[in-house]
């Protein structure tokens, strides 16, 4: 049985090129999944819920095993992200080099920033897991917990957004996406470790489907029906595919996304949850920056005249091998 049918933590992370010595990752290249559970928390701050969480970090594999272990086909498995301020307060020092706390932008459009010590990316390819485990996870927290952001996402159709477009498709896999998400040697002390944002968008569906569809394409990048990507010369320099391809070097900075359509059809709430993997925060950092304030300044992504950002924050991803060992 692989790590992730075990419903295990994951992947065992072995590569030679990064020289990380064997460290378990948690599962943050782990196929997408039918269903997910986006839980972001903030912590009260007695001594006892420190440890309360410390706890829990360390029992997440029993948890999962727990609840896994019934349906191994269904896929169960959680990412746990802690904040900048949650690690000084749980961990101290050493830091993972790159964590602080999500940076907001003011461009065209602005990207908040929001409250959040701990997220859990909870996915499977049935909610009821999913919901099973963020239940388990909010009882073991208790009264250490302040405040909480729970968002239920859902695949629609054939890997669709709610705006329409099939969203995931130039999504690295497998070694590519270990490379553009899992820390190497430069940061020894937390290599297996990784990086994550997260933001909340809500569109506003009316304006969007006024639109006329070969405008949404150019927004996009891509064909709407058949995901085709539009040729170079069709693609405006403000297409999303365009402002949030990046390079260094010549060489592509990828991150490893997983958005979930979420909604409330009764409130008239239509979103999209982005979730970012990445090895440094800074290459998500890039893309937001030319999305919000875009490339050249107030070359912006149209996107976002029909999508708002209504919650932006940033975690570091231990390795599930310093979770376990807590
Ligand atoms: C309203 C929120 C968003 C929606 C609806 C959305 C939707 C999409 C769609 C439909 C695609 C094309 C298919 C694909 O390759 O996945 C795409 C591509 C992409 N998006 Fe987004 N996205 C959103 C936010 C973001 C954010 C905040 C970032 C990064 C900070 C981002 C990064 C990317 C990247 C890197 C690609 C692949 C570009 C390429 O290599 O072609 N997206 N997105």
């Amino acid at each position: 049985m692989d790590a992730e049918t075990s419903c295990r933590y994951a992947l065992d992370f072995t590569d030679k090129e990064l020289k990380v010595p064997s460290v378990t990752t948690q599962p943050v290249t782990a196929q997408l999944t039918h269903a997910a559970i986006f839980l972001v928390v903030t912590l009260n701050t007695e001594p006892a819920d420190r440890e309360a969480v410390r706890g829990l970090c360390s029992d997440m594999p029993a948890l999962l095993r727990g609840i896994g272990f019934r349906h191994p086909d269904r896929r169960l498995s959680c990412v746990v992200g802690i904040g900048s301020a949650a690690w000084d307060r749980l961990f101290g020092s050493p830091r993972p080099a790159e964590l602080h706390p999500f940076r907001e932008i003011e461009g065209v459009h602005r990207a908040v920033a929001t409250p959040g010590d701990l997220l859990f990316h909870i996915r499977a390819t049935h909610m009821d897991l999913c919901f099973e485990l963020a239940a388990q996870i909010m009882s073991r927290l208790g009264a250490a917990v302040a405040g909480a952001d729970e968002v239920h996402g859902f695949k629609y159709f054939d890997e669709r957004d709610l705006l329409g477009f099939v969203d995931g498709t130039e999504n690295p896999v497998d070694q590519a996406a270990l490379d553009a998400a899992i820390i190497g040697d430069e940061d020894p002390a937390f290599a297996g470790g990784s990086y994550v944002i997260v933001q909340k968008y809500l569109h506003d569906l009316k304006a969007w489907n006024a639109v006329p569809v070969e405008q949404q394409e150019r927004i996009v990048g891509r064909k709407k029906l058949s995901d085709v990507e539009l040729d170079d010369e069709a693609k405006p320099a403000y297409a999303h595919n365009v402002l949030t391809s990046i390079e260094e070097n010549g060489e592509a900075l990828e991150i490893v996304r997983d958005n979930m359509p979420f909604g409330d059809a009764a409130k008239g709430e239509f979103g999209t949850y982005f979730i970012g993997y990445a090895r440094s925060p800074a290459r998500i950092e890039r893309m937001l920056n030319n999305m919000f304030v875009g490339l050249p300044p107030g070359n912006y992504d149209r996107l976002l005249d029909f999508s708002k950002a209504v919650t932006g924050t940033l975690f570091f991803v231990p390795s599930a091998s310093f979770l376990a060992s807590l």
